[in-house]
């Protein structure tokens, strides 16, 4: 028998879901800007391509196109977690079948958000948080190396950003749409 239970460094997600189709409207103009995609996408610039997200310090999705009803929903979300941090960068992951994401982290912010579009589905693969505690490794005290979480449409997940992640590879020819941001 159990007396009581701490929860000893726990991590939380946030998720947000919404069902505003004009947000879904804004998405789907989006051009095939090289500018604000992600080094996953199809299309994105080449000094991007390699490393993880190193090199997206210029992505500025939010700043270069006029998404007030995105931007709202993204922002109202994060400032009921954090009300002082804001988005410092922003941009439009397109990953094509087989694309997946390898294990990293957001270093140098606070928040990380990425919001999956309207048709994603779950063969296009969900994001897998790995568990901080290296213990977990070991399979001690009913402890798990990861938690998945899948594209879930329209649903915005807020993380720590130093929150290992990685994605599942995209097993569809439709490419998997999910709009990422770091605050701090
Ligand atoms: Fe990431």
């Amino acid at each position: 028998m159990i007396d009581f239970m701490v929860e000893l460094f726990p991590t939380h997600l946030h998720v947000f879901v919404h069902d505003d189709p004009l947000i879904d409207e804004e998405i789907n103009g989006i051009p095939d800007d090289p500018d604000i995609l992600s080094h996953l996408s199809v299309g994105a610039k080449e000094e991007i391509l390699y490393g993880s997200h190193t090199g997206m310090n210029d992505l500025q999705l939010f700043q270069k196109y006029n998404l007030p009803r995105l931007r709202a929903f993204c922002e109202k979300s994060l400032a009921s977690i954090d009300p002082i941090v804001t988005i410092a960068q922003s941009w439009m992951n397109r990953g094509p079948k087989d694309s997946f994401q390898i294990a990293h982290t957001h270093a140098g912010f606070s928040v990380s958000g990425v919001y999956y579009h309207q048709d994603c589905v779950p063969d296009m693969g969900g994001i897998v948080f790995i568990n901080p505690n290296p213990h977990s490794k070991m399979c001690l005290w009913g402890t798990e190396e990861g938690r998945h979480f899948p594209a879930t449409p329209r649903t915005l997940v807020l993380f720590p950003s130093w929150l290992e992640h990685k994605t599942e590879k995209n097993l569809i020819d439709t490419p998997r749409v999910s709009i990422a941001f770091n605050a701090k």
